[in-house]
């Protein structure tokens, strides 16, 4: 059976194709959600999406994955990247691998948003490659459940 994987957009990621285009884009977050859930099945993924501006509804969801069997999460922590040891205490908690996702380059913004509290317990990051970045993350888990290999992956120390 194929493993569910789950997407979580954090706070003010609703808002999605009207804030700031400069730095998002034009994309919603219900296009980038269609996107997602449309490329699962293809690959015969359960895929399911969900989006809260509140740390707590996060973390219980975060619980609710490490409940479910989920396979991977995809997430956006938005701003609660930078600040949220909740959510870092989740993660770590129910030990199910995620991948944490940028659309713009945080490392070319203010000082503030280069540090992450998820990162390091994070099986990668993708920040700067706009909404591409979560088809990218849905590729790359995927292949991980799959146990696809890519050269020279193996010898790598992860997973
Ligand atoms: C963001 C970057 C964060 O610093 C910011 O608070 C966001 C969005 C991004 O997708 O680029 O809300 O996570």
């Amino acid at each position: 059976m194929s493993k569910p994987i789950w997407a979580i957009h954090g706070p003010n990621l609703n808002l999605l194709g009207s804030r700031e285009p400069e730095i998002y884009g034009r994309t919603t977050l219900a296009e980038i959600d269609r996107g997602l859930a449309r490329h699962a099945a293809g690959r015969g993924h359960p895929f399911a999406s969900f989006q809260s501006n509140h740390e707590g509804a996060i973390v219980d969801r975060i619980h609710a994955a490490g409940q479910s069997g989920v396979g991977y999460i995809l997430i956006n922590p938005g701003a609660f990247t930078h600040t949220s040891v909740a959510i870092r205490d989740a993660f770590a908690a129910v030990a199910v691998p995620f991948v944490e996702i940028h659309i713009s380059n945080v490392h070319r913004r203010e000082s503030f948003r280069r540090r992450s509290y998820l990162s390091d317990l994070a099986e990668g990051v993708i920040t700067g490659l706009g909404t591409q970045g979560y088809r990218l993350a849905l590729e790359f888990a995927i292949d991980r459940l799959e146990g696809v290999d890519w050269p020279g992956a193996a010898g790598l120390e992860q997973a």
